[in-house]
């Protein structure tokens, strides 16, 4: 490639004017004018011409710089040197000023692109940075979660042995108060944990323990839970289990989707409303196929809580499983919650090579459905 400062050193005659167009320059000068041209660079070299042609005797220069010599034998020499000349001194400009574009030209790019590669350096130390901050966060949650659940597990314990009376005997006023402690205590652990969830799920240390359970018993037993909770506000929980309900999976992260989902129909259900949570067989995605095959013996296991709740408009249904995401995020709003629990619902779903999905109508209700793959599978 040509650098500027080859160019500035000197201007090379056979660089600047291929040999085949001199040729044809000097040949058409010659037969015209009746003489032998020939044409030597500054090294004496001839490049073009006649091999007859004599000595050289003109210099050819261009911008003040000698770039090569001229010979002519004839009667009308001095003419043909004249129009040689001028003829080759025209093309040389020409060939200059292009080349000079061009240099310009490849030199403006290059700019551009050391610029463009010092940005990129500073995009990857930013990316970098912004990493490393974001396992140090991760890190503190889960640190933090820790150093917080231990001190809470032996507030639990104590209020527990006390409301036991192992303490001495206690007052039905005390042991309202310790209800009351035990519950709140129980909401923080719960709070506390989900946090700690999400930490673990973000530092991207999710650790997966398989059996084969019986999701259709887990959900029954989730339902005794709440049914306390919803019987008082005039909610009922229908269950309907059909077939074969077996899922390999980690029977806590389980637990926990049921949780999440029937906790949620619960809290934004009104009271005197309905709920309803089928475990059936069906298609692992929200468009999978409908058949023959999928209708006993599924592609997957569907777990399907219906409430006949306040609903999910259509600009917010895209962000609840986002974290900490609450479709009424005001300091006075109704239901508490932390926004953790669709996050980890979906992140633990997934994790089993299931799907997770809502439909849902505002002030009608909605229906969650979360699959989980039929047999044993890969993570999605
Ligand atoms: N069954 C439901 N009916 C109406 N809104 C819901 C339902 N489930 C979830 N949501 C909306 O999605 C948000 C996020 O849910 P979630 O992650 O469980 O957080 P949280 O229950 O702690 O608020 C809720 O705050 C609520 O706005
Ligand atoms: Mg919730």
């Amino acid at each position: 490639m040509t650098t500027g400062r080859e160019l500035e050193d000197s201007i090379e005659l056979s660089r600047l004017l291929p040999a085949a167009d001199l040729e044809d320059l000097v040949g058409a000068i010659g037969r015209a004018v009746g003489c032998e041209i020939a044409v030597f660079d500054r090294q004496g070299q001839r490049v073009a011409g006649s091999e007859a042609a004599g000595a050289p005797c003109r210099e050819l220069s261009h911008d003040g710089e000698r770039v090569g010599n001229l010979a002519a034998t004839g009667t009308r020499a001095e003419d043909a040197l004249e129009l040689v000349g001028e003829a080759m001194g025209l093309l040389l400009h020409h060939a200059h000023a292009r080349e000079l574009a061009a240099m310009t030209h490849e030199q403006a790019m290059r700019h551009t692109f050391a610029e463009l590669t010092e940005h990129n350096q500073r995009l990857s130390r930013a990316v970098a940075r912004l990493e490393e901050l974001d396992r140090l966060k991760s890190n503190f949650l889960a640190t933090m979660s820790h150093e917080l659940r231990t001190p809470l597990t032996s507030v639990i314990g104590y209020a527990e042995m006390m409301a036991e009376g192992l303490a001495g005997p206690i007052s039905p006023e005390q042991k309202e108060y310790l209800t009351t402690i035990l519950g709140k205590a129980d909401q923080l652990l719960g709070l506390i944990t989900a946090v700690l969830d999400v930490a673990t799920l973000e530092s991207g240390q999710l650790a997966m323990e398989r059996s084969a359970l019986s999701l259709a018993d887990l959900v029954a037993s989730e339902i005794a839970t709440f049914a306390p909770q919803a019987s008082r506000r005039g909610i009922a929980i229908q269950l309907e289990a059909r077939c074969e309900t077996t899922v390999f999976g980690d029977r806590r992260k389980i637990r926990q989707i049921v949780s999440s989902l029937l906790s949620n129909a619960v809290k934004f259900t009104p009271d005197r409303g309905h709920i309803g949570i089928a475990v059936r067989p069906g298609p692992l995605t929200p468009h999978g196929p409908h058949g023959p095959h999928n209708g006993e013996h599924g592609e997957a296991v569907q777990l399907v809580v219906t409430d006949s709740g306040i609903g999910i408009s259509r600009d917010q249904v895209a962000k609840i499983f986002e974290p900490f995401f609450q479709v009424d995020s005001s300091s006075t709003r109704a239901f508490g919650g932390t926004g953790l629990g669709l996050t980890l619902a979906k992140a633990y779903v997934e994790a089993h090579g299931g799907r997770i999905w809502v439909d849902t109508t505002p002030g009608q209700g909605s229906t969650f459905v979360a699959t989980f793959p039929a047999s044993p599978a890969e993570p999605a």
